[in-house]
């Protein structure tokens, strides 16, 4: 906590991929009737740009010049970068790796701070439609770096096995082909790469409450977090 005031309460939720932090920052998000900010997209934008223009996502200094360059545009679902609809595009796996090795570099997490923090204001000059200012934001530095101050912080964690599950039932859902023992171990490289790096590290802060959903539903996480929620007085 800095102590500062952000100009609209904010609630973050981090956590590890699979753990369903969006599915959670999703929920919350409409039933307050505030914004939401998936700052993963933001990321994972960087990564197919950087694919799709033949970046090298170790050459940091050329990477923080792509991230700086680019007009992001997220709604809802959908995601633009310089009028490109990569909607689609940034959820395949290649693009998910590359995001989280561009997220290493400092220079390339310090190009898109502004436009994060830039997300708070909107939603309070901005709120949508019948709700009220307020933003979700999900992340792995939310609660530690972006809105150090905010009103609330959950770090959403399960089981490396549990979040492969729900991966692979998800890919198999699309109609993808896909093997368990892979996604297993596409999460545990990206854990051990989020958790591992030294700019903003994957890690609870310090005055975050910390979920364990591996034996829990969306629904009894939901419950838990909007009774977080009350008792901060935030609804
Ligand atoms: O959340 P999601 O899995 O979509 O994020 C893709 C990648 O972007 C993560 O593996 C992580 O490396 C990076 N990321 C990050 N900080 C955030 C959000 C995502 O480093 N706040």
């Amino acid at each position: 906590m800095t102590g500062r005031r952000l100009p609209a309460p904010v609630i973050c939720v981090d956590g590890p991929s699979g753990s369903g932090k969006g599915s959670l920052a999703t929920a919350l998000a409409e039933r307050l009737g505030w914004r939401y900010l998936e700052s993963g997209a933001l990321y994972r934008v960087i990564g197919a740009m950087a694919l799709e223009r033949g970046v090298a996502t170790d050459d940091e200094a050329a990477l923080a010049s792509l991230a700086q360059g680019l007009d992001i545009e997220l709604a809802g679902e959908g995601a633009q970068a310089d009028g490109i609809d990569l909607t689609e595009r940034i959820r395949d796996e290649d693009v998910a790796a590359a995001a989280s090795e561009a997220a290493r570099h400092p220079q390339v997490r310090q190009a898109i701070l502004t436009q994060q923090r830039r997300a708070a204001e909107t939603a309070a000059a901005e709120p949508p439609a019948e709700g009220t200012p307020g933003l979700v934001a999900d992340g792995r530095d939310m609660g530690t770096v972006v809105f150090p101050d905010a009103e609330l912080k959950i770090f959403l964690d399960a089981s490396a096995e549990e979040r492969a599950q729900r991966r692979y039932k998800q890919l198999r859902n699309k109609g993808m082909t896909v093997n368990l023992r892979n996604v297993l171990a596409n999460i545990r490289d990206r854990d051990a790469r989020d958790k591992g790096r030294a700019a903003s590290p994957l890690q609870p802060a310090s005055d975050a409450v910390i979920i364990d959903s591996t034996d829990m539903t969306i629904t009894d996480v939901l419950r838990q977090a909007l009774a977080l929620v009350r008792e901060r007085g935030l609804a």
